[in-house]
């Protein structure tokens, strides 16, 4: 779910676009939302702090809105990693998961109904620098993927139906 995208090329792509300057050597990740065909991409901005959030549809659609969902600190250099699913009202569950100041593995989420919940700390350790970072939903099982304190991958999982973060490692 998370890729390396330099988001102002698209911006390259005409002159209705706005840049989006990203800093260099930050990730970025992306979702979408069905019911309201959209694209969400989350990006950090030169401030190097917080996530903020593209909408957009197509690639002719342009910028619909780039906000702040996470006003927080995040370690410098933070890949990003996103996931979403249907949480059976019309908008989706979103969480999007970033490395934190102090090394370890952060969440910011979006609550179907509710909204974005400001961010919290997941506090599994993170090797200093680590860039690996994925996240994925397998049935009721949140997964994220991260390089664990002594350098390995490990990933931790919270299971929806008996909520709490545990980790192992590969
Ligand atoms: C779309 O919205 C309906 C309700 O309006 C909801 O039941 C469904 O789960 C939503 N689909 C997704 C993919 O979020």
């Amino acid at each position: 779910m998370k890729f390396t995208l330099p988001l102002v090329l698209l911006s390259a792509l005409s002159s209705v676009y706005a840049a989006v300057p990203v800093p260099k050597g930050t990730g970025a990740a992306i979702i979408d939302i069905p019911n309201w065909s959209e694209l969400r991409i989350y990006h950090q901005d030169g401030s190097s702090t917080g996530i903020k959030e593209i909408t957009t549809k197509l690639p002719t659609t342009g910028v619909l809105n780039d906000g702040f969902v996470f006003t927080g600190a995040t370690r410098a250099n933070t890949p990003l990693a996103a996931i979403s699913w249907s949480s059976g009202k019309d908008d989706p569950e979103i969480r999007v998961y970033f490395i934190t100041p102090s090394n370890t593995l952060g969440e910011v989420a979006y609550i179907a109904g509710t909204g974005w919940n400001g961010g919290g700390n997941i506090g599994f350790p993170v090797q200093a620098g680590a860039e690996a970072l994925y996240a994925k939903k397998v049935d009721n099982y949140l997964l994220v993927g991260y390089t664990n304190a002594a350098g390995n991958l490990a990933e931790a999982y919270y299971d929806l139906n008996n909520p709490g973060w545990k980790t192992y490692n590969f």
